[in-house]
């Protein structure tokens, strides 16, 4: 893992491999362990870079943050890593700061990845149950906010199937601390809704969804493929929002024909 100060804090971030970059931002309440498959791949052609947001994994957290102040570190790290124009990928919370990142940087980018993630914002019932979430992390800690999670990150399948992977990202959830995660739900909560800026994202798109994607389902990733003019959508079998993790060779497929193809 390798350190930088970015914006007054410690990011630690995952830099494998060598030519065009490619910067992969983990989910909630995860981090840069969610793309351990697409490092261990992707690296061979590409230079891969997997950054801890602010407060997440190994970086150090601490006040407030905003998708729109993720996107500013990012920025930050990109710069102090001399990446020029890179292609950003986010994952569900990640997709979001990639989305306010888009709005922010556009002529720092060569392609997008939204993967398993939504434009919208929340609904009036979906601030309800961020708020919901804030005070279960305040009395449970982050293992009750684990135990709410874990049904709802991996398909049913992966759930039964692969005891080792759940408990990996069990152990990832539980190993967030509660005030980050508790920033992390308000942050989401608040977050612009992104619907309208989708036609101006004029950059090459992939947009990956897991078919059993309960967080964020295929429906919706449709109607971002719809909105954004050069976007492509894959549909991952057998995941469900973590696709990453539950299917990497599918991802990695659709990450390198993406990165080969089209940019
Ligand atoms: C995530 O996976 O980042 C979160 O589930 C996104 C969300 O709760 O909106």
């Amino acid at each position: 893992m390798n350190r930088q100060i970015v914006n007054g804090t410690y990011i630690s971030y995952q830099d494998q491999g060598r030519g065009l970059p490619v910067v992969l931002l983990h989910g909630y309440p995860l981090d840069s362990r969610l793309w351990q498959y697409q490092l261990a791949d992707l690296s061979s052609d590409f230079r891969v870079i997997a950054p801890d947001l602010r407060g997440f994994g190994q970086s150090v957290g601490g006040g407030e943050f905003s998708m729109e102040s993720q996107a500013d570190d990012v920025h930050a790290l990109a710069n102090a890593l001399e990446l020029g124009k890179f292609v950003l990928a986010g994952l569900s919370m990640g997709g979001y700061i990639t989305l306010a990142y888009c709005r922010k940087y556009p002529s720092t980018l060569r392609g997008v990845g939204l993967i398993d993630t939504r434009a919208e914002g929340d609904t009036s019932e979906g601030k309800k149950n961020r708020d919901k979430a804030i005070e279960l992390v305040g009395q449970k800690g982050s293992k009750g906010i684990a135990d709410q999670m874990l049904p709802k990150l991996l398909a049913p399948e992966t759930i039964n199937h692969r005891p080792q992977l759940a408990t990996a990202v069990r152990q990832m959830c539980e190993q967030c601390s509660p005030q980050t995660i508790a920033t992390a739900l308000a942050a989401m909560r608040d977050r612009v809704d992104q619907t309208e800026f989708l036609p101006s994202l004029t950059e090459p798109t992939l947009i990956i969804v897991g078919d059993q994607d309960a967080i964020t389902p295929p429906a919706i990733a449709d109607s971002m493929h719809k909105a954004i003019p050069n976007s492509q959508l894959v549909v991952i079998r057998g995941a469900g929002h973590l696709a990453p993790l539950e299917q990497p060779q599918q991802v990695n497929r659709a990450l390198r024909s993406f990165l080969g193809n089209n940019l």
